[in-house]
């Protein structure tokens, strides 16, 4: 038997974000020496329904009094285990994996307790709800390194959301010493990777049809090769893919231009690009077939998808947005492209031109079918008003030669 014992710090925040204070825990083995460390800050969102006034949510932070009971440094055949109860039986708990070289989490289980009524005032159901993440927090992190992360990280169910930050975390500590080499999250460095090792946030994206997000933000990205600029695009994009491969539900995700990079590199007859934000990855290669250019290749990657697990798909016999050399393509429309089966890219106000770029600017613009109609609606509109109003001009002046041709004769 492995004991355990629990050390609740206070550690009062000046900045208090729902005046929540920051937990400090550590686990300790047999000889007393320190097996998991870890400090975070954690708000849950419980969905409920009530006897009164239908569903609530309900926003609770971690406290900072907990007990460990239960947790475990773990051996060769139990994995570690982090447990935390408090309040009146909630509890939260996690447990980790590591092979030879990287440790990770592998499953949150968070308890709630629907009789607490302090928390869960009017709750229609009683009893305890049991929901598990099978979330890859913390992402893998190299052995004998602690995990740092202050950017905002959730994982989602349901009824059920979690937000943490300003988490730092080790298992696996040997000799019961928390390391002193740090691994900061991939979040935590926006723009320019330093030299430390980067590693990126976990995000679960909610296994419900969320409800579709507002059109996406075009971005402007250009690439240059040596200091001309070779290849232009804007573009707003969104990605629709299935969650669990069962292509019942589709999830909607907007690319962020603001906290996207853009990269890639431009040959005669081939260019790309890559977007590259805190999870995402996408990639567009361009070709050149007949005196014209077209989207070739689409390849997608998000990591921490669902279970934790990567998405990763990609299509390389694509042919879109074929347009002449020496022009760009242009669809202000929205244009949904399959590209697998499981994904789907959403493009918006899009312009690209991969070949041929005159002084860093677009060259003229060929224009998608879709805007094509777009445009021909107003004109058929304004045509048929230009006839109706030569028609009754017509009318008017036949009627007055009429009435005139009549005075003349009497
Ligand atoms: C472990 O450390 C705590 C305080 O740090 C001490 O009270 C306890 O007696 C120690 N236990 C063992 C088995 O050394
Ligand atoms: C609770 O949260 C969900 C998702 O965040 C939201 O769709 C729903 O409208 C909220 N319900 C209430 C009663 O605030
Ligand atoms: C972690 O806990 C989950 C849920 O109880 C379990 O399914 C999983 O096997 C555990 N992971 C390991 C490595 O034991
Ligand atoms: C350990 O796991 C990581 C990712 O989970 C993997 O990249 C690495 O190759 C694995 N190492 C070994 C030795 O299996
Ligand atoms: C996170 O922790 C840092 C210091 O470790 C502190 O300065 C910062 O205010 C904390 N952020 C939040 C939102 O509590
Ligand atoms: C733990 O202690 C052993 C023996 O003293 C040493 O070889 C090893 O490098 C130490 N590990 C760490 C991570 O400090
Ligand atoms: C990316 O990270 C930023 C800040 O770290 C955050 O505001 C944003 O919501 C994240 N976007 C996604 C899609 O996770
Ligand atoms: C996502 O793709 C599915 C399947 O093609 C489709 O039913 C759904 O309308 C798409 N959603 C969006 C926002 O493109
Ligand atoms: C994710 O994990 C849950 C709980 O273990 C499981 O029921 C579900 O099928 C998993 N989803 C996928 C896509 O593997
Ligand atoms: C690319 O085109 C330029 C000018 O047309 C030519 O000089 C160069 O050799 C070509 N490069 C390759 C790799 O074909
Ligand atoms: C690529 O697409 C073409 C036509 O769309 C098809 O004839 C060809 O078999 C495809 N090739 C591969 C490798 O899928």
């Amino acid at each position: 038997m492995r004991r355990c014992v629990g050390l609740a710090l206070l550690c009062l925040l000046g900045l208090g974000f729902l005046q929540s204070r920051a937990l400090q825990v550590d686990v300790k083995d047999d000889a007393n020496k320190t097996c998991i460390y870890a400090s975070m800050m954690m708000n849950f969102t419980v969905r409920y329904d009530t006897n009164t006034s239908g569903s609530r949510n309900k926003t609770f932070s971690l406290p900072s009094d907990v007990t460990l009971d239960g947790s475990s440094c773990g051996n060769s055949t139990v994995a570690p285990l982090l447990w935390l109860h408090f309040g009146s039986g909630h509890s939260w708990s996690l447990n980790f994996t590591r092979n030879a070289t990287v440790y990770k989490g592998s499953a949150i289980t968070f308890t709630y307790n629907l009789n607490d009524s302090h928390v869960f005032p009017d709750a229609k159901t009683k009893g305890t709800v049991t929901t598990v993440f099978k979330a890859a927090f913390p992402p893998p992190v190299p052995l004998h390194n602690i995990y740092k992360c202050n950017s905002v990280d959730a994982v989602m169910a349901e009824e059920v959301i979690q937000i943490f930050w300003n988490v730092t975390l080790q298992a696996f500590v040997e000799n019961g010493t928390i390391s002193s080499n740090a691994s900061q999250c991939e979040a935590d460095t926006p723009s320019t990777p330093g030299p430390v090792t980067t590693i990126p946030t976990t995000t679960i994206y909610s296994p419900t049809t969320a409800p579709r997000p507002d059109k996406p933000i075009a971005g402007n990205y250009s690439i240059s090769n040596g200091s001309k600029v070779c290849l232009l695009a804007t573009m707003g994009l969104q990605l629709n893919v299935s969650q669990a491969r069962s292509e019942t539900t589709w999830v909607v995700i907007n690319i962020d231009p603001s906290n996207t990079n853009g990269t890639g590199s431009c040959d005669n007859d081939t260019a790309s690009l890559r977007l590259n934000s805190n999870n995402t990855f996408l990639s567009f290669l361009f070709a050149v077939k007949n005196n014209h250019f077209y989207l070739k290749e689409v390849e997608i990657s998000l990591l921490g998808f669902i279970n934790g697990s990567a998405f990763n798909e990609s299509n390389g016999n694509l042919s879109y947005w074929e347009t002449s050399l020496g022009s760009s393509y242009m669809c202000h429309s929205e244009q949904r492209l399959q590209v697998t089966e499981h994904f789907l890219l959403n493009t918006f106000d899009l312009r690209v031109q991969p070949f041929h770029v005159e002084n860093g600017n677009y060259s003229t613009a060929q224009q998608c079918s879709l805007d094509d109609d777009t445009i021909l609606i107003p004109i058929i509109v304004g045509a048929a008003l230009a006839v109706l109003i030569i028609i009754i001009m017509l009318a008017y002046i036949i009627g007055r030669r009429k009435s005139y041709a009549g005075y003349q004769t009497l």
